[in-house]
């Protein structure tokens, strides 16, 4: 989604912009564009497509000054055009601004603006910001119509602007939009990021801002304001990742790193939270609340996407194994449905790896506001979930750079089993089953590594199957919603039109759907329904479906069904989903590149949606 870098310091802006956008181009755009200050005069490039495209257009017309920002977007209101990129001037050319997030009451604000005399340029709602502050300007500092024009707004927002009269400042803003500010090295240098990423070449000493809050960076320092401009003071945080974490290294592609990363994950998420001695999980972050959690008789899992499909993993795992209700609800549709919560004997978990997902955030907010007890389940630290939760679990995935979540997922699913076991144990879990588990914990990592070493066979199977158009992915209990996982993963990066079924299901509709042009995926581990999915392959068969099957190792009987078989090893069955997924995942990829597709970079995705 949409990405936002500022600088103000002793370099030529430019390339320290242009370095961070690169860094953001993970997030899914468009369009981008940057704007400096020199001589008093606010200068533009923006361009169409790819952040390189912006770079030539920039080595061609270079852009001098050493304050300035950029933006990347990724189209809302407006096609991506020249004119719909951002950074958005004022009628004089003396303002400029880059927004993230929406703006609900553009309309109005654009109609009254005009009718004033304003002349816009593009179909954007961000660039009534700009003329609203130029409208204020007129009778107030560029400060004060800096903060009068954000409160006008209603929507979200993570907001920059750059103005002649002030030059050597930025002004910024932040509604649920995520906002960082950065402190260089170098004592006269500042930056401005909607991600961390973007400014980790320069710095990581941070601050992050939180929503309803405002600052005013200059060489001199950093400013911070609460939005009705009141000064507020904020802590400098360190970023805790490396620089080479964000890079691709020797992988052709970022997924595929961090497809290949998934042995360590399961080693950060379990770190010293094993207690295979007591069969406990340790989690601090519940330290807290574990009495509220001890009384606690329903649970809701509030997720999207990926997220939301290990949400759904989570809650088999709940239920089996810590015997309580559980429910997993998409987050745009929690919010909205006036859910039902009883804040005596309530908890909501709110899954995300970026912290950020708006849809997420709104739900969680919503069963806030009803007195639920708010866990969050989150990767990115002192991400808006974390923030909001009243305790949490990180799932120290690192950071994710690839669109198509893979490494968080795989994260996700260990700490919701680690969850099982906390929960478990505090009510009928036995100590034997709660070792079961943690030690089996202990031994995915080298179970990993196993599925990963049958990389290359899984490229031959995606060449094999990069013809067709469709696909049906199928599995049953823990393994349904990952074929549901596996189906998203395909027709995200892929653009394969994927469906995911419960196997159970698939008599009910979309057998319809089978023949020899329509291969199915079956996920048919050994595990309590494995007989019942056998019977299921045998229904696909007699309609001549392609089977490709991930079958758990030394299944020589599945060779009766189909030629095509990935093997993975044996694991317990509430564990499985954390083994299975991997080789969809390498499918998907594969299947990707043999199509010739970017797996890094789906069209019209973003990595973090923080709008409705
Ligand atoms: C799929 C994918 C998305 C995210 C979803 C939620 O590969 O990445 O479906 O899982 O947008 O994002 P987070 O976890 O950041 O809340």
């Amino acid at each position: 989604m949409c990405g936002i870098v500022g600088y103000v310091g002793s370099r030529q802006a430019q390339d320290v912009l242009v370095e961070g956008l690169r860094r953001l181009e993970y997030r899914g755009y468009d369009s981008a564009g940057v704007v400096t200050l020199h001589d008093e005069d606010l200068k533009t490039v923006k361009t169409v497509g790819k952040v390189a495209v912006l770079m030539d257009a920039l080595s061609r017309t270079p852009l001098r000054g050493t304050v300035g920002i950029a933006h990347t977007r990724w189209a809302t209101h407006g096609e991506p055009t020249n004119e719909n990129a951002h950074p958005h001037l004022d009628c004089r050319g003396t303002i400029a601004v880059v927004h993230n997030g929406i703006i609900e009451n553009y309309v109005v604000l654009k109609r009254e603006l005009e009718s004033r005399g304003h002349q816009f340029r593009s179909e954007t709602d961000t660039e009534v910001v700009t003329h609203l502050i130029e409208e204020y300007a007129q009778s107030m500092s560029f400060s004060d119509a800096f903060f009068a024009a954000i409160d006008q707004i209603v929507g979200t927002f993570g907001i920059a602007a750059l103005c002649v009269t002030e030059p050597r400042k930025i002004f910024v803003a932040r509604r649920g939009s995520p906002l960082v500010l950065g402190l260089g090295v170098h004592r006269d240098e500042f930056f401005i990021a909607s991600d961390p990423s973007a400014i980790l070449t320069y710095t990581r000493d941070v601050i992050y801002l939180e929503d309803d809050e405002a600052a005013i960076v200059s060489e001199n320092g950093v400013e911070t304001f609460s939005l009705d401009h009141l000064k507020k003071e904020k802590r400098v945080e360190k970023i805790e990742w490396s620089l080479e974490e964000i890079e691709r290294g020797r992988f052709p592609h970022f997924m595929l790193k961090e497809i290949f990363e998934q042995p360590k994950v399961i080693v950060d998420a379990t770190r010293g939270r094993l207690d295979a001695k007591n069969g406990q999980s340790v989690l601090g972050g519940l330290s807290d609340v574990a009495e509220r959690l001890r009384d606690v008789e329903r649970l809701t899992i509030i997720a999207c996407g990926s997220a939301h499909l290990a949400g759904a993993i989570g809650e088999y795992m709940l239920e089996e194994y810590a015997g309580i209700p559980t429910e997993i609800e998409i987050g745009s549709e929690f919010r909205y449905r006036r859910p039902i919560i009883d804040p005596k004997r309530e908890a909501v978990i709110a899954v995300s790896q970026s912290g950020e997902t708006a849809d997420t955030i709104g739900a969680l907010r919503e069963a806030k506001g009803k007195g639920a007890l708010a866990i969050g389940l989150v990767n990115v630290v002192g991400s808006t979930i974390a923030r909001e939760t009243e305790a949490g679990i990180y799932t120290h995935a690192g950071p994710e750079i690839a669109v198509a979540s893979t490494k968080a997922f795989l994260a996700q699913l260990t700490v919701l089993s680690l969850l099982t076991v906390f929960l478990g144990r505090q009510r009928s879990m036995s100590q034997a089953t709660g070792q079961r588990i943690i030690e089996e914990l202990a031994v995915l990592p080298e179970k990993i590594e196993r599925i990963l070493a049958q990389n290359d066979r899984i490229k031959i199977f995606a060449k094999k199957y990069a013809h067709y158009s469709s696909a049906l992915f199928l599995g049953r209990k823990y393994n349904a919603p990952v074929a549901l996982e596996g189906a998203l993963k395909l027709k995200e990066i892929a653009y394969v039109h994927a469906e995911g079924y419960a196997a159970g299901e698939m008599k009910h509709g979309p057998i319809a759907l089978l023949d020899k042009s329509f291969p199915v995926v079956a996920i048919v581990t050994k595990d309590s329904v494995y007989e019942k999915m056998r019977s299921n392959l045998e229904e696909v068969r007699a309609r001549n479906a392609p089977i490709l099957a991930l079958a758990s190792e030394g299944d020589d009987e599945i060779l009766r069904l189909t030629d095509d078989v990935l093997y993975v090893p044996r694991t317990i069955e509430m564990l499985s989903p954390i083994l299975n997924v991997i080789p969809l995942q390498l499918f998907a990829y594969h299947m990707a590149v043999a199509r010739g597709l970017d797996p890094d970079r789906p069209r019209n995705l973003a990595k973090s949606v923080t709008v409705e």
